[in-house]
C-alpha cells in the first residue's frame, strides 16, 4: 500500500534522519576537536616562538591568543605592541634638526668674503707686487706700498721713495717714543743705554733723509753710484734699532720687549724699502 510503504518510507526516512545526524555530529566533533588541537599545538608553537623573541610582552599575549585560534592573525597582531618601540625613533628625529643648525655656521664663510672690500679698496699695482717682489715681508710690503696716496699709479723710482718715505714716518714715532721713555727714566744705566738709542734712532732718521733726498733727484749719469750710497745708508739704517736693542739687553732686560715692540714697524719698512731699492738698481 502506498500509505504504509510510503509510511515506511517516511519512518524510514524519519529514522534514518537522526543516524545521518548524529554521525555528521560524531565526526564534526571529531574534526573540530583535532582542529582545536591542531590549533593549540600551533599556537603553543608559536607562543614559545614569541618567547624567544619578547619575553616581557608574553604574559599579556598569551590569553588572546588561546581564543583565537582560527584568527591566525592575532599572533601577528600582537607585533602592534612592538610598535610602541618604532615611536622612539621620532625620538631620534631631533639630531636631525641639528644639521640645519650646521646651516647656520655656512654664513661666516659669506661674511669672510665681505673682509675683501676693505683690502681691494687700495688697488694693488702690478708694479708694486714685482717692487717686493723680493721683500721679507712682502705682505706688509705691499699693503703698506698700496695704501700710500697715488702709489697705484707710482714707477719703480717713486716706489722705492714711498718705501723710505714710510721708515721714516715709522723711525720717527720710534725715536719720539724712546726719548720720552729715557726723559721718565731714574735709573742713571737705563738713561745712558736709552740716549744711545735715542741717538741711533736720530741716525737712522738721517740716514733715510739721504736716501729720500737721492732718490728724488737721481741723475741718470750717475745713477748706479748714487743708487750704492742708498743701499748703504738703508743697510746701516736698518741695523740701528738692533743695536740699540742689544745695548738695553745688557742694562736691562726689562725694557727690552716694548722697546722691540715700538721698533718692529721701522724696522720691517727699511727692510722691504732696502729690497725695493735693489728691485730698482737691477733696472
Ligand atoms: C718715474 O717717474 C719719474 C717722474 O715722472 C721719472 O723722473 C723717473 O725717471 C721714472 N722712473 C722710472 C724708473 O721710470
Ligand atoms: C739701576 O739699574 C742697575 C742695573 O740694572 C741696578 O743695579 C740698580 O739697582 C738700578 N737702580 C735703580 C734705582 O733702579
Ligand atoms: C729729514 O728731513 C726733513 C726735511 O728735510 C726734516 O724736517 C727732518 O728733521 C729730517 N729728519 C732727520 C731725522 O734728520
Ligand atoms: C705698526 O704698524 C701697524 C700697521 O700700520 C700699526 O697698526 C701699529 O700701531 C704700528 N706699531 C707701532 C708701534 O707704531
Amino acid at each position: 500500500m502506498d500509505g504504509p510503504k510510503g509510511g515506511w518510507d517516511m519512518e524510514e526516512r524519519r529514522n534514518s534522519k537522526p543516524r545521518k545526524r548524529s554521525m555528521l555530529i560524531a565526526i564534526a566533533t571529531v574534526i573540530l576537536v583535532a582542529a582545536l588541537i591542531t590549533v593549540v599545538i600551533v599556537v603553543i608553537h608559536q607562543n614559545n616562538q614569541e618567547k624567544d623573541n619578547i619575553p616581557a610582552q608574553i604574559g599579556t599575549i598569551p590569553p588572546p591568543i588561546i581564543w583565537s585560534p582560527p584568527v591566525y592573525p592575532s599572533p601577528y597582531v600582537s607585533p602592534p605592541t612592538i610598535s610602541p618601540p618604532t615611536i622612539s625613533p621620532p625620538t631620534i628625529s631631533p639630531p636631525t634638526i641639528s644639521p640645519p643648525t650646521i646651516s647656520p655656521s655656512v654664513p661666516p664663510p659669506t661674511v669672510s668674503p665681505s673682509v675683501p672690500p676693505p683690502v681691494t679698496s687700495p688697488v694693488v699695482s702690478a708694479t708694486i707686487v714685482m717692487a717686493c717682489d723680493t721683500a721679507l715681508y712682502r705682505n706688509v710690503c705691499i699693503s703698506t706700498l698700496s695704501s700710500y696716496p697715488g702709489a697705484s699709479h707710482a714707477n719703480l723710482t717713486q716706489l722705492a721713495g714711498i718705501a723710505v718715505e714710510l721708515c721714516l714716518d715709522e723711525a720717527k714715532k720710534a725715536y719720539e717714543f724712546v726719548g720720552n721713555l729715557r726723559a721718565q727714566s731714574v735709573n742713571k744705566s737705563d738713561q745712558n743705554a736709552l740716549k744711545d738709542c735715542v741717538d741711533l734712532l736720530k741716525d737712522t732718521g738721517d740716514q733715510l733723509n739721504s736716501s729720500l733726498s737721492t732718490l728724488t733727484h737721481l741723475s741718470s749719469g750717475s745713477f748706479q753710484s748714487e743708487i750704492g750710497d742708498i743701499q748703504t745708508w738703508v743697510s746701516a739704517a736698518l741695523t740701528n734699532p738692533a743695536t740699540c736693542i742689544d745695548g738695553l739687553q745688557e742694562v736691562n732686560a726689562n725694557m727690552v720687549p716694548v722697546i722691540k715692540a715700538k721698533t718692529e714697524n721701522v724696522t720691517e719698512y727699511m727692510s722691504n724699502a732696502l729690497a725695493v731699492i735693489n728691485k730698482l738698481s737691477e733696472t
